[in-house]
């Protein structure tokens, strides 16, 4: 590829960023449209994130995505946000337009994405949600955008639940619940619901084998199990439902299709998303070898 003083500047802000799958994703998505745009890993010390956003205007930079640990951080640096920013007060793309920088939500919506890559809408589902933290903020904020009849969280820390069973409640008027993880309620819940998502850490690399406190004998077969983890892409929890004829959607789904719709953001062009996938599954394989 060819730098010339045309080409535009997105990148990611983050720290650590050393295994991050923006880059590789993006910067083929970018050279397979033929768009003269660049993407660049910008590794952030948490001192540094002010200073950070001031060169993304000094620098004139067109956009970039905003991961771990300055998701929420990053909110009041900014001069507007999305619907989806303001009600999750988390950002994940920043785009550095006529009015400022203008800050976005990419996660939950992705994760609508691929579930209806998969069939799967949320519109009249009961949804139960594991984990009560920023990713379970976005997703369940989405599923009931998209219509959810009920949500519940099941959250190690009982108290983080009931705050985001109530914010969730307030801003959409969706039914919500909220339960710890030794709850007797639990097995019920599982066996009334639609789509069940794992938004905590368990059953990430290198703990494959663990998963959630959830029996699969509390399966049924038209329940949809979802994880957001994506390294390994096939996380225990999934493997388990797979087992049982469930259907499973993955967490390089998610990753891809927020990807795909920051790309839309930074370019306003359509992203190849097939490509994406094959980038990111690839590299995480490379990761294994
Ligand atoms: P993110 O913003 O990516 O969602 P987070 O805010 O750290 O990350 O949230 C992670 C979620 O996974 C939390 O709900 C956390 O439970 P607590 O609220 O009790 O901290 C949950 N989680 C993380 N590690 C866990 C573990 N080992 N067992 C059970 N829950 C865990």
């Amino acid at each position: 590829m060819q730098v010339n003083t045309d080409t535009r500047i997105l990148g990611i802000i983050g720290y650590p960023l050393e295994h991050s799958l923006s880059p590789a994703m993006h910067n083929q998505a970018l050279k397979s449209l033929g768009l003269n745009y660049i993407y660049v890993p910008f590794q952030v010390e948490r001192g540094f994130l002010p200073g950070a956003v001031q060169g993304l205007r000094a620098l004139g930079i067109t956009g970039v995505n905003v991961t771990l640990p300055f998701k929420e951080a990053i909110v009041e640096y900014l001069d507007g946000l999305s619907e989806e920013a303001r009600a999750c007060r988390a950002v994940n793309v920043v785009i550095n337009g006529p009015g400022g920088l203008l800050g976005y939500n990419t996660d939950g919506p992705g994760f609508i994405a691929a579930l209806k890559e998969a069939g799967v809408r949320p519109a009249d589902r009961k949804a139960v949600v594991l984990g009560a933290g920023g990713a379970a903020r976005a997703i369940a904020y989405q599923l009931a955008r998209g219509g959810a009849r009920e949500i519940t969280f099941i959250n190690r820390t009982v108290d983080k639940a009931r705050d985001l069973a109530s914010f969730i409640y307030i801003e959409t008027g969706v039914k919500t619940r909220a339960t710890g993880w030794g709850d007797a309620g639990i097995s019920e819940v599982i066996r009334r619901a639609d789509i069940l998502v794992n938004t905590t850490p368990i059953g990430m690399y290198p703990h494959t084998q663990e998963m959630p406190p959830v029996r699969p004998e509390w399966f049924h077969p038209d329940l949809v199990v979802s994880d957001i983890i994506y390294n390994p892409v096939k996380t225990r929890l999934l493997a388990e439902a797979s087992q049982m004829g469930l259907k499973t959607v993955d967490g390089v789904g998610m990753f891809v299709y927020q990807g795909a719709l920051s790309f839309k953001l930074f370019t306003g062009k359509t992203a190849p998303v097939k490509l994406m996938r094959e980038v990111v599954t690839n590299q995480l394989q490379e990761k294994h070898r």
